[in-house]
Order: C-alpha cells, then structure tokens, then sequence
C-alpha cells in the first residue's frame, strides 16, 4: 500500500471540508512524527484564522480510523502517528501506471570503432535504470541505441580496414587511432579515405560490405562491455544513425513542403522560433550541408519522425549528456513545427552532467586523453576484489559501485569519480548496500526451519524500520513522476540504516518463538525491499559478499 498517498487523501477531504475548495495536504514524512502536513499554516492566511485552530480543525475532521492518530503540533502542523496495526500488517506494492504508455529511451549510443567514454557510461546506466523502471511500471518500453555507425570518419575507417588495418573486438580504439594518424600524415590515405566516403555514401557494395565489418566488430564489443554491466541492451536494440539514410531525403522533403527550411551559406536549414544568437540572429539547424551531405540533426528529425509515426510512441526520452541540449531542443521544435512530434506527445532531454576526477576537473587519464570505460570498470572491480573473495563477486561489487555512485548524485550535476569513496563499506554507498543485503540472508539461512511470521510490533527500532518499509511505494511513484534516481537510495539507503538500528537494539535468533518469526518477517521483507531496489538500478545483489 502507498501509505502516504492514503494519509494525504484523508487529509484532503478534511481540508476540503474546512476550506471549502481542495487543498494540497503536503503530507511529507517528518522528523517530529511519522508524518506531518504543514498546509493548514498556508489555508490560515487565506480564511483569517489561527493556524492552530485550523489544523485543529482539520485533524477533527480527518477520517483516520485505523489509519493514524493526529494531533496539532508547532505553529499549526498536523502530525500523524500512523497506527502499529497497520505498520505490522501492510506492504508496499509496485506501483502500476494508470494508462500504459509506448516509450522510446534513447540511451548508450556510443560511436562505431570507438570504445565507450565516460559519457556513455553516465548515458548506459542512467537510461538503463530509466527502462528498467519503466518496464516494472507496464509500459511498452522501445530502448533505441542511436549507434553512432555514419559520417565522413568512416571513409578513413572503412580505408583503413581495406588496407589490413587490425581490427578485434578488445582494441576498437587502438583501430580508430591507427586510422586517425594516417590521415593525418599519408596524403594519399587522404585522398583516398575522401573517395571512400563518396564510395560509402553511394551504396558501393564491396565499401558496404567492410563498413557492415566494422559496424559488427563494434557491436560485439559494446554488447560484451553492456554483459560486463549487467545492462538490458540487446543486440536488437542498436539502431544505428544509418538506420535513417532512405528517409533522409523525404525528411527534407517534407520540411521544404512545410516551408521550413531556407538556404543559408549552401546549406538548407531550418531556423526554429525562439534560437538566436548573441547577435540576436535567428540560430540555424543544418539539415542539409552545402555539400549535399545530411550531419547529426537530419538523422535525429528522422529519429523522432520514425518514432513517432512508426513505432507509436506516446512519450519520448534521450538520455544525453547535457552539452547536447540545444541541439535537441532545436531538433524537436522543427520536429513539432513539421508535425512529426504532435503537442501531446511528451518529449523530455534526461540530461546529465560530467564525470570529473578527483582533482575536480574533467576526467582525464595520466597521459591526457579521455579515459576508457573499461579502464574505469576495471580499477572499481579491482578494488572490489581486495573486499570480496570471488571475481563473480567482485564485478558485482565493482559495477554496483559505480552505478551506484552515479545514480545517487542529481543526475544533472557533475560527480566526481572516486574509488575510493564508492567503494566505500559504510555511507551512502552501492556495496554499504550490497552488504546489508548479504548480511540478512545470512541471519535468515541461520534461522532454518523457523519461518518468518505475523508481525508484531513492540519495540521502537521495530517500529522504524516498519515504517520506512512501507515508505518504498511512495518512494517509487515519486521516482516514476521524477525520473530521479538519487530519491531511490536516498530511501535504500534510510531503509538500510534503520535495519542496522533496528538489529543492533532486537536480536532476532536469539529471542523467543513470537518475536523471533516477526522479527524474520521484519528481515525477509527489508531483504526483498532492498533487492527489489537495487534490480531497479541495476545493481547485483550477492547473497554473500
Ligand atoms: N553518439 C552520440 C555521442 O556519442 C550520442 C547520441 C545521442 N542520441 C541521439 N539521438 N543523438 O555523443
């Protein structure tokens, strides 16, 4: 049950009643009660009466039998004590969507014969949980991997792996790099990378056939790095910038009939209302290069236009870096303005900010270049295994670790990438609760034959942690209104506390019969809550660490 909705639609009618239009009760746990609504300080202005006694009032009124006890506190606060009856007997549910919704989440999206950055690490993992979520949720959940597999660095590529350049699945970048130098310095490498693009761009089929090479090799890799991450991409899921090449000529077809795009310097464009410049100059979006070529917003008009229009789609999401916020939101006013993206069909940009090093400053490896997403992976699982006994373990401590330090920080600022810190076995970290879980299934194999039992509450710490289980509903529609995921351990990690509280204060084994089934009942629930969470976010839970 989602407690807190419950006392907030008592608390409603009452204010109803006393204010005679609806009030929002504001019901919010609160560190002087179980819960508390502040709502009847703001109502006392409006009808010119003492907050005391319109919280008075409002507490009479309240139709909270069974439920909770209320009582006028402070200034004019209603504080709730919720009844222990309904502590001991009720859980929490997965919450459901009132309407099931096709989602498209544009998330991943690394580039072709590059190795994943850091960005697409935050992208992966934010995006992931963002799926998972929704999927528990019942919506029809559409995960596009926007690969990036066209443009003009795949003349130089595809050249370079006609000309026996070594290409394996471990060593994408030491492949890019290879073919970046030789453009660099080979003059009729040049030359010949250019002609390739054109090669490429009209459909020669032995170009076709190395570049379907080089996309292949690519997508083995990431989806062996997404295995290693325990991520829900499938290979069925890449849809690549390439995907969109037949529909790139009607794109601008029908932006022309529209009357949305104008020559400017070569190039058609599209200028959507609302973008300008320093100059106070209309910004353009480039659909068309001078050159006759289609770039980066041509494909994503295509995205939308063929997310929309084919796979149905009633809500979009991109999980993009924030760097990318303009592009997108220009993306979308000319996909609204050509009709592509209807008014109600919500589109939103799940940016996120950097990941920094310790020093504070953008992550960089010791000779300077962007680090490797493997290379960060490895030096979490490496620490991990100096914790845990098995590597099985330690990859799950070492990945929890980082989705969990990513995941509890406001996506959109930067964090900072400290092993150390998330590693850490006490604080808000993932292995603090990777650790709590093991820890109570261990108590709950000791206990054997004794099953866990009807609830009962006596002791405070019981009544904490009662209390904080049956948070996790609310927790969970605010997660799925916000799409923000430090809500989520924020609550895991309160939920994990007041079990250590709880369990330092009540044994469990070793009280009698009665007490000792509810206080397994109290564990097993607190284990399934914890579980429950962490799959959310996509973080293992061993039963031993
Ligand atoms: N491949 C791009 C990058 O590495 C991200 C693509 C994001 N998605 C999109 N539809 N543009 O930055």
């Amino acid at each position: 049950m989602n407690l807190e909705a419950l006392l907030a639609d008592r608390l409603a009618a009452a204010f109803a009643a006393v204010a005679g239009h609806p009030v929002d009760p504001a019901v919010r746990r609160s560190p002087h009660a179980d819960y508390a609504s502040g709502a009847a300080l703001q109502l006392a202005r409006e009808l010119n009466a003492s907050p005391r006694d319109v919280a008075a009032e409002v507490a009479r009124k309240a139709d909270l039998a069974g439920i909770a006890t209320a009582e006028v506190s402070g200034p004019g606060f209603v504080n709730l004590t919720v009844a222990d009856e309904l502590l001991a007997r009720e859980r929490p549910e997965f919450p459901k969507a009132a309407t099931p919704q096709t989602v498209v989440i544009d998330y991943s999206a690394p580039n072709v014969a590059k190795e994943m950055q850091v960005h697409h690490l935050r992208s992966t993992v934010i995006g992931d949980a963002v799926a998972r979520l929704l999927v528990r949720l019942g919506h029809d959940v559409r995960r596009a991997n926007h690969l990036g597999d066209w443009g003009t660095p795949f003349g130089m590529l595809v050249e370079h792996l006609l000309d026996g350049g070594e290409l394996s699945t471990d060593d994408l970048t030491g492949f890019y790099q290879a073919a970046r130098a030789r453009f660099d310095t080979d003059e009729d490498f040049k030359r010949r990378a250019r002609l390739r693009v054109v090669a490429l761009q009209s459909g020669d089929e032995p170009t076709l056939a190395t570049w379907r090479r080089l996309v292949g090799v690519s997508k083995k890799h990431f989806m062996a790095a997404y295995a290693r991450m325990g991520v829900t991409l499938t290979e069925g899921d890449f849809v690549g910038e390439s995907f969109y090449n037949d529909d790139l000529p009607r794109v601008v077809d029908e932006l022309h009939a529209k009357g949305l795009l104008r020559v400017s310097g070569g190039a058609l464009c599209a200028f959507p209302e609302g973008f300008t410049g320093r100059d106070g100059e209309p910004v353009p979006l480039i659909v068309r290069k001078s050159d006759g070529g289609f770039g980066y917003a041509a494909t994503d008009l295509a995205a939308v236009r063929y997310r929309v229009g084919t796979l149905g789609a009633d809500r979009l999401l991109y999980v993009v870096g924030a760097p990318q916020r303009t592009h997108f939101q220009m993306v979308w006013a000319v996909a609204r303005a050509a009709g592509w993206l209807p008014d109600d069909v919500p589109v939103e940009h799940l940016a996120f900010g950097s990941i920094l090093g310790t020093d504070g400053k953008m992550l960089k490896s010791r000779s300077g270049e962007t680090v490797r997403l493997s290379a960060l992976i490895d030096e979490a699982v490496r620490r991990a295994a100096e914790l845990t006994g098995d590597g099985t373990t330690a990859e799950a401590v070492g990945m929890g670790a980082i989705k969990y330090a990513d995941l509890s920080t406001d996506r959109r600022t930067d964090y900072v990438f400290d092993p150390e810190r998330m590693l850490a076995l006490t604080g808000n970290t993932g292995p603090y609760l990777q650790m709590a879980y093991a820890r109570i299934r261990s108590i709950l194999e000791k206990a054997g034959e004794t099953r866990p039992g009807p609830v009962i509450i006596e002791h405070p710490k019981e009544r904490a942690l009662a209390l904080e289980l049956l948070a996790f509903e609310a927790t969970l529609a605010t997660v799925a209104e916000t799409l923000e995921f430090h809500r989520l351990t924020a609550y895991l990690y309160a939920l994990a506390s007041a079990f250590s509280t709880f369990y330092e204060a009540c044994p469990v084994l070793r009280s009698a019969p009665g007490v000792r089934r509810s206080r397994l009942s109290l564990c097993e629930r607190t284990a399934e809550t914890l579980r429950e969470g962490l799959d959310l976010l996509g973080i293992r839970t061993p039963e031993r660490l």
